[in-house]
């Protein structure tokens, strides 16, 4: 983390340097407003005493050198944390969608038990997993941010997203290659879901796909029987604040009956996200019961777990 506070003697004692470097440049002036055979009265300049002038160009100066240092800093701190990571550098929450077949590995779901139960998938982008379940005659609801999107644009938006991410992958450490293989095979289940999902938001965009944003759900209190939420919550804490995470635990709870699942727990880093214990101990989810269940699927090393919330 940036620690501006931990800089604060180091600042102090650069802009005394500047400060008297530029008394120092300016102690004998040279009037360049008042040339030689000029007919202004010597020590004023423009109406101004030298002094103050001086005293001026001195003060502008150190802003600027200022600003430039901080910029420095800033540039090798970015630089310096980027080369920091060993996982999967992301600068904002990437279009990739997960097959019913992931989503049933992540949370260790039993389709059959899922049947006349109302399911919620928060967050689900182009996932496939509201379009297999509804061609196996299950009840799903989909919720995202895109889907004020039409299909086209939306199938713009994610191609992209995935060349990056798939040319990323295979180079790091912080993957484990035991279920795909290779990226090849990892984009075949990215294309495979982006494709059904498509195919189905043509027929199913404001009845089973519903646009809108978290920490707010369209949806009435106790609504739905489970809510999954799949690679957006925790595994993105660089992106999404502590607030963020809270409120929207509290709002996927509200329209859950029954409990919500969440996966993976990890960030891209492949460490444990760092807002799991403060939301455990957070008096607002007082009234929540947090489990983390182990499976048996680890892709992102560590994600072998999901997070269950319920009711207490
Ligand atoms: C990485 S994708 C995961 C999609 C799907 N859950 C899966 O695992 O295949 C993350 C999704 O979160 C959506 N998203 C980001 N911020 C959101 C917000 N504030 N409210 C709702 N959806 C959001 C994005 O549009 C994107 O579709």
């Amino acid at each position: 983390m940036f620690q501006f506070g931990g800089q604060s003697r180091r600042k102090t004692e650069f802009f005394a340097d500047q400060a008297a470097k530029n008394a120092k440049n300016t102690a004998n002036p040279v009037d360049v407003s008042n040339p030689v055979g000029s007919s202004r009265r010597p020590g004023f300049t423009a109406g101004f005493p030298i002094g103050f002038k001086a005293t001026w160009i001195a003060a502008r100066q150190s802003v600027v050198a200022a600003r430039d240092f901080w910029t420095r800093r800033i540039w090798q701190f970015q630089r310096q944390s980027r080369a920091m990571k060993r996982g999967l550098a992301l600068d904002k929450v990437v279009l990739l969608g997960r097959t019913l077949e992931e989503y049933r590995r992540y949370f260790a779901l039993d389709l059959e038990s899922l049947r006349g139960k109302a399911v919620l998938d928060v967050a689900s982008g182009v996932s496939s997993f509201c379009a297999e379940a509804q061609g196996l005659g299950l009840e799903v609801m989909a919720f995202d941010s895109i889907y004020e999107l039409a299909g086209e644009e939306i199938r713009r938006r994610c191609e992209p997203d995935l060349d990056q991410v798939i040319q990323a992958v295979g180079k790091l450490e912080t993957y484990r290659w035991d279920f795909y293989r290779s990226p090849e095979v990892l984009r075949g289940f990215r294309e495979r879901a982006y494709r059904a999902f498509l195919d189905d938001y043509r027929r199913g965009q404001g009845i089973r796909y519903l646009a809108g944003n978290l920490p707010n759900l369209p949806f009435r209190d106790e609504r739905f029987d489970l809510a999954l939420v799949s690679y957006l919550l925790f595994v993105y804490e660089e992106q999404f604040d502590y607030e963020f995470h809270r409120q929207s635990l509290l709002e996927i709870m509200r329209v859950t009956r029954g409990e919500a699942r969440l996966y993976p727990i990890v960030s891209f880093e492949a460490s444990r996200c760092r807002y799991l214990d403060r939301l455990r101990e957070d008096p607002a989810l007082r009234h929540l019961g947090f489990e983390e269940v182990e499976t048996d699927f680890e892709f992102l090393v560590n994600s072998n777990y999901y997070l269950r919330v319920f009711r207490r």
